[in-house]
């Protein structure tokens, strides 16, 4: 793929650029009409237009670019900003009718005609809503995110969306914190694919792909590691892990061309991430060559006064401006609006600088084709949303992020003609917003499939489906989007409503003869202010659990989850268990397809899964220690192993890893060694297994995580298929930060490698890297 800074002119695409230099003379004119660019624009001509604005433009003007704020509705302050020129972007603004009529507001009265840039939280689709982040990891398929996030940006820029904040690259290894649902789970490697795969959706082959948005990596960076999985809390992360694990998939996705990326609320190692020169300049921009658009998270910039980092809201811009933001996200209004103008009058920062601000701005609006087409086709929309063609692929895409935890017996798949009567049990079977998780906010409810709705669609008339809730989840708490969005808080069933609707439920398990038994968390326990003390099953639904399973009926417990959960018991007990995360628009659909055979799961663990929240952090990329085989007994009172490993996932049918070969057992640095491993399907269904190389350097200037992922890839067999798979490790497989030497080194030692179905793969080899 071409990145838009890669992209040079040469002669095949001389006439587009001369096209775009014609379309440039003629922009004012033809506003509405110019079809969005089929090729990627020449750079010295965006960054010449740039420049011929910059000359015409006030410090008013420029100032007012770097500003972004919330719309939830018309209001007279925003529209006036927007009519002088003097606001750069909206989020939050949906409605094409309403983007219509600001974008008129900025291009017809604003004095240079400069549009706006729409913003969303487009994190896992638009009206079609996909499996949440953490279960697109889950895939481990990296084209299924492509092929959602492609879908989500044609959505969203059908009503006029330009710029998704996603995606979220936040590596967590705390479960605790509830945004782990939204990013790729614990692993640098994992997440870096995910991260270069949800760019090419979202921007396509460059930025401004006709149907693409803008994407924008966050939460720039380590907020993942806040401090005991509390939201917003501080996190000390040091250099060794920052470099080899928190900051790689930022890396990857600015090597992937992202155009754009947000800094954190987070304060890092005693420094705001928001105001942070290192964080944004030094590493971004000198290091990584990052020559985007840095947008605050929402009113992070005003935090660094509550961070006790600068002294008020003036020094908080100063500081955010000096850092490298270019715009400032807010509620209300922003600090930059307030302070800029007044800091550039004292000297405290220079027209030079503020120019320099604006620069990628106007450049993000340049290449998404804003001047030429600022306004979408209202009826166009309309066509575009939630197509037959969507929800088929989001159903296709939320068959591979399940993840078959337990299946005792082959109890799964279930026959169709097998059971005569069917209960289906637990609160979250018939909730539609919990089958589409958190983090979407234009979703259409009616279309949206439950599990309740999908095992009725699959089985028709061959059995009776009957549901009972059974218990009811209560939050200690109102969740922070209910508090933000007004929704009333959910009323509690009496004691007497709790103990009916119980042995409803117990009753229908013990009358059917089979029950499948969906829990876990509502949608709003994970995403953003939604961490957790415990990863208990929620409320009574551990309790019920237990009773429909002494009911001696087969049970099959179907999880909803973005992060793991206490499963001890149930893992013991329970014969089948299958994790569907939050599966979205047709994930009642795709859940019945895996749960009677019609798709058969592949996806894998992108997280360690802890036995109980007393482990964490637990991760599989640990240090060695000074006594590891005795690595199982570090409590007196659990096991130190995981519930599950890192990458596990079970499958209807049965593989086989043989025949691991390497190209060489000795290179040099910078040489690369090939690895090739056979994979056989020795099962009797066409199934899905993912192959994963891991690698242990054994020695060097500082320790090695005992294993660390490589490689991988999902591989589709027949019965008794057999493939080789291929790897390659060179330079970027094994190079890592040194806090020794401060410097990225590949190092002459020893190495291990492991391939097969994960992380505790035994199949072995290795190699030395000499002098
Ligand atoms: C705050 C969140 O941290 C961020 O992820 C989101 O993009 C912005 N709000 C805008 O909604």
């Amino acid at each position: 793929m071409k990145t838009y800074q890669q992209f040079r002119l040469n002669k095949k695409n001389l006439g587009s650029a001369l096209l775009f230099f014609f379309a440039l003379a003629v922009a004012p004119l033809a506003l509405s009409q110019a079809p969005s660019s089929s090729a990627p624009p020449d750079d010295a001509a965006v960054h010449q237009r740039v420049e011929d604005l910059l000359k015409q433009m006030t410090v008013e003007e420029k100032l007012g670019q770097l500003s972004q704020l919330f719309e939830f509705g018309k209001e007279k302050a925003i529209d006036d900003a927007v009519a002088k020129g003097q606001l750069g972007s909206l989020l939050f603004v949906t409605d094409p009718a309403e983007i219509n009529r600001l974008q008129h507001l900025a291009v017809e009265k604003s004095r240079l005609h400069i549009p706006l840039i729409f913003g969303f939280d487009v994190i896992h689709g638009f009206r079609t809503i996909f499996p949440v982040p953490i279960a697109m990891a889950a895939s481990w398929d990296p084209s299924a995110a492509t092929k959602a996030q492609t879908i989500a940006a044609k959505e969203a820029r059908s009503v006029g969306i330009d710029w998704a904040f996603a995606p979220m690259l936040d590596i967590a290894r705390d479960p605790r914190w509830g945004r782990i649902v939204e990013g790729a789970g614990e692993d640098p490697y994992l997440g870096s694919a995910m991260a270069a795969a949800q760019v090419r959706g979202f921007q396509g082959d460059y930025i401004g792909a006709p149907g693409h948005i803008l994407a924008c990596m966050k939460h720039f960076a380590g907020y993942g590691a806040a401090v005991g999985g509390r939201d917003y809390d501080e996190a000390y992360i040091p250099e060794t892990l920052l470099q080899n694990v928190y900051l790689k998939p930022f890396h990857a996705a600015v090597k992937a061309g992202i155009g754009s990326a947000m800094s954190a609320y987070l304060d890092l190692n005693d420094v705001p991430a928001t105001g942070s020169r290192w964080l944004l300049h030094d590493v971004l921009r000198d290091d990584w060559k990052f020559t985007g658009l840095i947008v605050s998270d929402a009113d992070s910039v005003k935090s660094l006064e509550k961070h006790g980092y600068a002294k008020d809201v003036s020094e908080a811009a100063l500081y955010a401006f000096r850092a490298g933001v270019n715009m400032e996200m807010a509620l209300g209004f922003t600090a930059y609006s307030r302070s800029l103008a007044t800091a550039l009058e004292r000297g405290q920062i220079t027209s030079q600088q503020v120019d320099e601000a604006v620069r990628p701005i106007l450049e993000m609006k340049i290449r998404l084709g804003l001047f030429e087409q600022p306004y979408v086709d209202e009826a166009r929309s309309k066509q575009v949303l939630a197509t037959p063609l969507h929800r088929t692929t989001s159903r296709q895409v939320a068959e591979r992020t399940a993840v078959l935890l337990r299946n005792e017996g082959s109890l799964l798949p279930l026959k169709k003609d097998g059971y005569k009567k069917i209960a289906v049990i637990g609160p979250l079977a018939g909730s539609q917003v919990d089958t589409i998780g958190s983090w979407a906010f234009q979703f259409d409810l009616p279309e949206t499939v439950t599990v309740l709705a999908g095992v009725k669609n699959v089985l028709g008339s061959r059995a009776e489906v009957n549901y009972a809730q059974g218990v009811h989840v209560q939050r200690k708490f109102p969740s922070f989007f209910d508090q933000i969005m007004h929704i009333p808080p959910e009323i509690p069933w009496t004691d007497a409503q709790s103990k009916d609707e119980f042995s409803k439920a117990i009753h229908l398990a013990s009358s059917s003869d089979l029950v499948l038994l969906i829990l876990g968390e509502q949608q709003k326990m994970s995403g953003e202010a939604a961490s957790r003390d415990s990863l208990d099953l929620p409320g009574n639904e551990e309790r019920l659990l237990e009773a429909v399973a002494a009911t001696g009926k087969p049970v099959v417990l179907v999880l909803f989850n973005g992060r793991p959960l206490d499963i001890k018991w149930a893992s013991a007990h329970i014969p089948a268990i299958l994790d569907v995360w939050y599966p979205g628009t047709q994930g009642g659909n795709a859940v019945a397809n895996l749960l009677f055979g019609d798709a058969v799961p592949g996806g894998k663990l992108p997280f360690t899964w802890p036995r109980d929240s007393g482990q964490i952090p637990i991760y599989y990329a640990h240090n060695t220690t000074q006594d590891p085989g005795n690595q199982a007994k570090r409590y007196w009172d659990e096991e130190s192993t995981p519930l599950y490993p890192f990458g596990y996932g079970l499958s209807y049918s049965k593989f086989a890893f043989s025949n691991l070969k390497l190209s060489r057992r000795e290179c040099k640095p910078g040489e690369t060694i090939d690895v090739s491993v056979d994979l056989e399907n020795t099962g009797t269904a066409t199934a899905d297994e993912v192959a994963q190389l891991y690698i242990h350097q054994q020695y060097g200037s500082t320790s090695r995580p005992v294993r660390e992922l490589k490689g991988f890839e999902r591989v589709t067999l027949a019965a008794h298929e057999k493939k080789t798979v291929h790897f390659s490790l060179g330079n970027d497989e094994l190079t890592y930060w040194s806090t020794a030497t401060k410097s990225w080194v590949e190092e002459p030692a020893g190495f291990d490698v492991w391939v097969g179905a994960d992380s505790t793969a035994q199949l072995h080899a290795n190699f030395t890297i000499g002098k």
